[in-house]
């Protein structure tokens, strides 16, 4: 049968080109001919991430261990299940960065400006849930933006951003749900 688009580059790449190209650069690990993004940059992206999801994992720990008052306890449990969610995230976004050939950076010396949320300052336990919710919102504001910056790009660390982004509009909304059941009303709607 005659091809209509003879001489077009077709859509699909032959499983022998696939094989040859996957043979060279194996150095390169999974960042291979058709990656499309600019690899330095997303790691430096990814550098951010790493941050902002440690800050996460200090900020629940501590509050976990330092939520005290009437009907504290199923707030603890709540805050201690974020954190190692967020230590999930952290692992994740680490394994990234070095998958893509860097080096992840876990130095505490400047965690917290390279980070996109904070640690915080909270002293009751309502305090302590205002800040998680801050802090879920910024990361899911920042997380969807990168979401859209790696597109097609680098569909495996969007993926990746993605499944987190899940997990932190869960986290938003339970802090939401934690802080309508401690005050009565909902503090962040307009
Ligand atoms: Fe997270
Ligand atoms: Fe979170």
């Amino acid at each position: 049968m005659k091809k209509k688009n003879a001489g077009s580059k077709p859509f699909l790449t032959d499983v022998k080109a696939l094989r040859d190209r996957a043979r060279k650069n194996i150095g390169e690990g999974g960042v291979s001919f058709t990656y499309k993004g600019n690899v330095d940059k997303a790691i430096e992206i990814l550098q951010t991430v790493l941050a902002t999801e440690i800050v996460c994992v200090l900020r629940y720990t501590m509050h976990a261990v330092a939520a005290t008052g009437i009907s504290s306890e199923g707030v603890k449990a709540e805050f201690a299940q974020h954190a190692k969610e967020e230590q999930e995230h952290m692992s994740a976004v680490a394994e990234r960065i070095n998958q893509l050939g860097g080096k992840p950076d876990f130095n505490p010396s400047g965690l917290a400006s390279r980070a996109a949320s904070e640690y915080g300052d909270a002293g009751n336990l309502v305090e302590m849930i205002k800040e998680n919710l801050i802090a879920e919102r910024i990361a899911i504001d920042h997380y969807r933006e990168l979401i859209r910056y790696f597109g097609d790009r680098d569909p495996g660390t969007r993926t990746m951003l993605e499944g987190i982004l899940v997990v932190e509009e869960e986290h938003a909304n339970d802090m939401h749900d934690l802080l309508v059941a401690h005050e009565g009303k909902p503090m962040l709607r307009k």
